[in-house]
């Protein structure tokens, strides 16, 4: 795309632009609801509703009586060293689960199914390549019981902070659980991201250890890993050793003194390893999410409560049963990867499927070639592929055998009713439930989603709130509408303890939006006459791209740390396959000259920064962003331009002229 406005045009319209005036403050309202109570609803057939884990609605009744009894209850599914003696503290904005309570999350994951199901396969593995790796629990605990020990001979002990930077690989589940055999708190940093990002992940976590690999495979290609660690640790950080795992192969430098091999570790490393017995408030793992700051957030979250969380919802969402094959294809970089690859499913001592590569890789059928090869079960998966699928064709999907599933799950935006019908008639082949589940990195597992056997399903609905979680649909002062904003009004166990090392950032983000100890959830919603919630998008200043979130923030941070940039405003723009896409407004430096390369420039330059899925999809080059008098971007009105709309109220531009010309420059573009 050729940048056509010279550096002229902008010096003389910056000379022609009005000057400051005072202060005017905007307010953003949650999007329209879309919410009906009409469209089609779906029902589980009769055999699946008598063999569901939940039947009935006692769980519920449970609940409503009594939260905090319901959940006390339901936490003896966990095994405890030792008992709980207070089942909750609440200090707004400050929740204690189960205070007094002793246990461990890798005893949870492995130890307890020893008894029963020692052989019974923890992990089926497949690389992109087609190699494959079967792990049995007694194997899985054997590894995991070794690498706590390498973690502690290395000098790892127990609060210790542990980035891991893995691609999907059985290793990395093997390093989470390690970390919380032995009570060190991991940070899983996604292998997409950036040295960059990883870098500064690693820094606020203030992690003296870190996991990685030579490399992975990804469509067929080698990423090095270890080159993207190495770059990270260039400058300054407090890691000290680094463990490397050999995945590809492919030689890669080595630090004598800072790195190790996993396997030479592991050949000498002691098999026995009891599991530390933590308190229920200890973290286990803080991982790094977007929010409307330039600076990724550490959620924490904590040992008894988080895992009691991803625990039940799985056995009540996801009906999980001792013969399930499951396949959640998210990344354990992911906060879905923690609760739903690693932790949930393997404290319910299920069968998990890890699949290292692309969809299309070699043929756009390899998803459904794994269902079918493995007999996979129970598939948890994103609109965004769901979207993809759906542009590729059925061809792709009608010729495997894909009867081996029996539920489908959604998670990380948005379900548009398109895609979930597209679903349910192709790869479930309207005969698996279709669950569509609302949640965050914040809450630690699902908050909003159908118990199939229970709810009817409306397509595009996540339906109703779990046993145990109370939402509300409010307005700006808190109080209940039909459309608005989405609230969790009472503390949950799952629920994030804080923002690593900011706690001021914790109140201000989620809890000062209303004085009612209500958590503000960021997003957008209405309830219909069924009480089904259905979500809107997010209504603060993230992102979602392809289910990723993003600040808009941390885009333009990223944007104006190139050297040609002067300002840079980002907004979102609806994409048929991501949900979401990136298009970013930037005006250059006076003394930089445009050129045809630059806009590439730009785009690769926030791939650097951040990381591949932060690559703009547009950059508009504009003389002049739309600001108010007191200089505050009205991103609101880039996106009329951007989607097309009526412009809407542009009486507090300081120059209402810009918007004229960036609608021009939108166009030409
Ligand atoms: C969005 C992913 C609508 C939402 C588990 C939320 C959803 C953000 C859904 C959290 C859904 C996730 N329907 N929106 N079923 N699931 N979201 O932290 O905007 O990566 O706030 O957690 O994704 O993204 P996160």
């Amino acid at each position: 795309m050729f940048v056509s406005w010279s550096h002229f045009s902008c010096s003389l319209k910056k000379a022609l632009s009005s000057s400051f005036l005072p202060a005017l403050v905007i307010f953003v309202c949650p999007a329209a609801s879309h919410a009906t109570d009409s469209s089609t609803v779906y029902q589980v057939n009769e055999n699946f509703r008598q063999n569901a884990n939940v039947q009935d609605l006692s769980l519920f009744e449970e609940a409503k009586k009594d939260r905090e009894f319901f959940w006390s209850k339901q936490a003896h599914n966990l095994d405890w060293f030792q008992p709980w003696d207070t089942v909750l503290e609440w200090d707004p904005p400050y929740a204690k689960w189960f205070l007094g309570g002793k246990l461990n999350a890798s005893y949870n994951c492995l130890d307890r199914h020893l008894n029963e199901s020692a052989s019974k396969i923890a992990l089926l593995w497949e690389g992109e390549r087609g190699e494959e790796r079967s792990i049995s629990y007694d194997q899985l605990f054997n590894e995991v019981c070794k690498f706590s020990n390498v973690l502690k001979n290395l000098g790892v002990k127990k609060g210790d902070k542990v980035a891991i930077y893995l691609p999907m690989i059985p290793e990395a589940v093997v390093a989470m659980l390690s970390c919380s055999r032995i009570g060190a708190v991991h940070t899983v940093v996604f292998a997409g991201f950036s040295s960059d990002s990883l870098k500064d992940r690693i820094i606020d976590a203030g992690a003296k250890f870190l996991i990685t690999a030579d490399g992975s495979f990804r469509k067929g290609k080698i990423v090095s890993l270890k080159e993207m660690a190495d770059l990270a640790l260039a400058s300054p950080t407090p890691v000290e050793k680094v463990v490397v795992v050999k995945h590809t192969e492919v030689p890669v430098p080595m630090n004598e003194e800072r790195d190790f091999w996993y396997d030479t570790l592991m050949a000498d490393a002691k098999e026995e390893c009891p599991p530390e017995s933590m308190d229920a408030e200890d973290e286990l793992f803080i991982l790094y999410t977007s929010g409307t700051t330039g600076k990724p957030k550490g959620i924490v979250h904590s040992t008894g409560g988080y895992l009691l969380g991803a625990t039940m919802s799985l056995r009540w969402v996801f009906d999980i049963k001792p013969a399930d094959i499951y396949w959640c294809t998210a990344d354990v970089g992911w906060i879905t990867g923690h609760s739903y690859v690693v932790y949930g499913p393997l404290s319910n001592g299920a069968t998990v499927l890890l699949y290292e590569g692309a969809p299309d890789h070699p043929e756009r059928d390899r998803f459904w070639r794994l269902i079918e090869k493995y007999g996979v079960t129970i598939l948890y998966t994103a609109p965004t592929a769901i979207r993809t699928f759906m542009k590729w064709g059925e061809q792709w999907v009608k010729d495997h055998d894909l009867s081996s599933l029996r539920l489908l799950g959604s998670v990380g935006e948005p379900i548009n009713p398109e895609a979930w019908e597209w679903y349910y008639t192709h790869i479930g082949r309207k005969n698996c439930p279709v669950v569509d589940t609302w949640w965050q990195t914040e809450t630690g597992s699902i908050m909003i989603a159908p118990i199939p056997a229970l709810h009817p399903l409306k397509p595009g609905s996540a339906t109703k709130p779990l046993p145990g979680v109370d939402v509300a649909i409010v307005d700006e002062k808190g109080d209940s509408q039909t459309s608005g904003f989405l609230a969790i009004t009472t503390p949950w166990p799952s629920m994030l303890r804080g923002v690593h090392n900011d706690p001021v950032r914790y109140q201000s983000t989620y809890w000062k939006k209303w004085d009612k100890g209500y958590y503000f959830t960021g997003d957008g919603a209405s309830i219909d006459n069924d009480g089904y919630v259905w979500l809107s998008g997010r209504i603060d200043d993230v992102i979602n791209v392809s289910g990723h979130r993003l600040g808009t923030m941390e885009l333009e941070s990223a944007l104006v740390d190139h050297k040609a940039v002067a300002e840079a405003a980002v907004i979102a723009i609806s994409h048929e396959i991501k949900g979401q896409a990136i298009v970013a407004f930037v005006s250059v430096k006076e003394d930089v000259f445009n050129h045809p390369g630059l806009e590439d420039e730009l785009k690769q330059h926030v791939v650097k920064k951040i990381g591949a899925i932060a690559r703009p999809e547009r950059i508009i080059f504009i003389c002049e962003l739309p600001k108010t008098r007191s200089g505050k971007i009205m991103r609101r009105l880039l996106r009329d331009v951007a989607e097309g709309r009526v412009i809407g109220d542009t009486t507090t531009l300081s120059d209402p002229s810009v918007i004229e010309e960036i609608k021009l420059k939108y166009q030409e573009d």
